[in-house]
């Protein structure tokens, strides 16, 4: 009954869509394995049939056929389960025909059918990709059923594994693919941020530069004007007094002298704010000159000993680097003398390679830095003035001894190497 079955499908030489037809019309519950027997060998192909179809838990459905041609058109049109393939065919010999059929239909196993005399063959086709090799009129019913199977198992496990394989790269892929595009987000915000802080600082440089040249113009103009005004006043205030002596009351001699008194305060007064806003010491001789004129005065009777390198006696920095080092020497002398309690003061300015050096030290009590961090203008400010020259500042502080440097990039230092 199943060896009939067989036969009559082995004898559908029909185009492969009447044979799928005529297979789907009798298939049957039991499980079924669907063989390709490709061969020119009708009596091999009878004796593996008749062999096959003997009662197992599988039954087998052996379609043959003799041509590369034909096993190709009906495992393109079909599914198999297996192809046992002889080599020796009407129109492809030897490992080409394995390759064929491998490039056709990949998806299906092959089993190689070999001559008595042919091992190695049979080894090359394994190499190729075929499952195994059967020698044709050695296998008995139990080897070639074994052989079925076995190739059937390990080429479903080899493609699990070569689908699992395939989704892994798919996810390595997908992953890579979502790591490259937050890196670039984060790039792009890392640029943007960068640039943010740039226009910062230059607008805070800009910022800076601006209020300075307006205070030595607000200077200029007190010191310039109003204090000449004043000064001139004051001449013409002496000569009347002079002059009018005689005809003057002397409530009214009084009252002028108090007027002359009176402008001789607002002229030290307008000269003190006009030197506050900026220092005509430094203006005229410079930073060094500045520092020594800002120590000698001593911070309320804390000594301040002012020392610079002999290279730089009679250097002249850039305005801005000028003006930044002398007003964070006055924030860190008043700093010293509000908080400090320190008997000596001492002040430097030097090179170190290119950049000019300010230390400002002090023998007080002390500080964390870390405590004060954000608190204090003054430190704030410092830190700002310097980070607009591109330079560094920093501040070190224990009981005995605090001291802060200020480094900033100078020309006058490395030319002075
Ligand atoms: N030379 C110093 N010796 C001891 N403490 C100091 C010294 N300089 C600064 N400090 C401490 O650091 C704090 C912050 O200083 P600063 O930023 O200049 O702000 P301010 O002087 O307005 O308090 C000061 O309040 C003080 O506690
Ligand atoms: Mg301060």
């Amino acid at each position: 009954m199943e060896n009939g079955r067989a036969i009559e499908i082995l004898r559908v030489e029909d185009s492969p869509a009447n044979v799928r037809l005529t297979q789907g019309a009798i298939r049957m519950a039991e499980p079924v394995t669907r063989i390709l027997l490709v061969g020119d060998s009708p009596p091999d192909a009878q004796l593996l049939r008749a062999i096959l179809a003997e009662p197992d838990v599988v039954r087998y459905e052996v379609t043959h056929v003799q041509r590369l041609t034909e096993a190709v058109r009906y495992l393109q049109a079909d599914r198999f389960d297996i192809t046992l393939l002889d080599l020796s065919l009407p129109d492809s010999q030897g490992m080409e025909t394995v390759r064929n059929i491998r490039r056709e239909a990949p998806g299906v196993p092959i089993v190689v059918l070999t001559g008595l005399d042919d091992e190695t063959l049979g080894i090359a086709a394994v190499r190729e990709g075929a499952q195994d090799y059967l020698v044709k009129g050695q296998s008995d019913r139990r080897l070639l059923v074994r052989a079925i199977r076995y190739a059937i198992e390990r080429h479903r496990a080899e493609e699990a594994l070569a689908r699992y394989r395939d989704h892994l790269e798919e996810l390595v892929v997908q992953r890579t693919e979502a790591l490259a595009a937050t890196n670039a987000v984060l790039q792009e915000q890392i640029v943007e941020r960068a640039r943010a802080e740039e226009a910062l600082d230059a607008a805070r440089h800009k910022l800076e530069t601006e209020r300075e040249r307006q205070r030595l113009s607000l200077a200029s103009e007190l010191h310039d004007s109003v204090g000449q005004e004043l000064i001139g006043m004051k001449f013409t205030l002496e000569r009347v007094m002079a002059t009018s002596k005689a005809g003057l009351t002397d409530s009214a001699l009084a009252g002028m002298k108090e007027a002359v008194s009176q402008c001789s305060d607002l002229i030290r007064e307008v000269r003190a704010i006009s030197h506050g806003l900026y220092p005509p010491a430094l203006r005229a001789f410079g930073l060094t000159q500045a520092l020594k004129h800002v120590g000698g005065d001593g911070q309320q009777g804390i000594p301040v000993v002012v020392t610079t390198d002999a290279a730089l006696e009679a250097a002249r920095f850039p305005n801005d680097i000028e003006i930044t080092l002398y007003r964070i020497t006055q924030e860190a002398l008043l700093n010293a003398q509000r908080h400090s309690r320190a008997t000596r003061i001492a002040i430097h300015l030097g090179c170190d390679g290119d950049h000019a050096v300010l230390t400002i030290t002090d023998d007080g009590v002390g500080f964390s830095p870390d405590k004060v961090a954000g608190r204090g203008l003054g430190f704030i400010s410092m830190n700002e003035r310097v980070a607009n020259l591109g330079g560094t500042f920093n501040v070190r502080s224990e009981p005995g001894e605090t001291r802060i440097e200020v480094r900033v990039p100078s020309q006058a230092c490395a030319t002075h190497e």
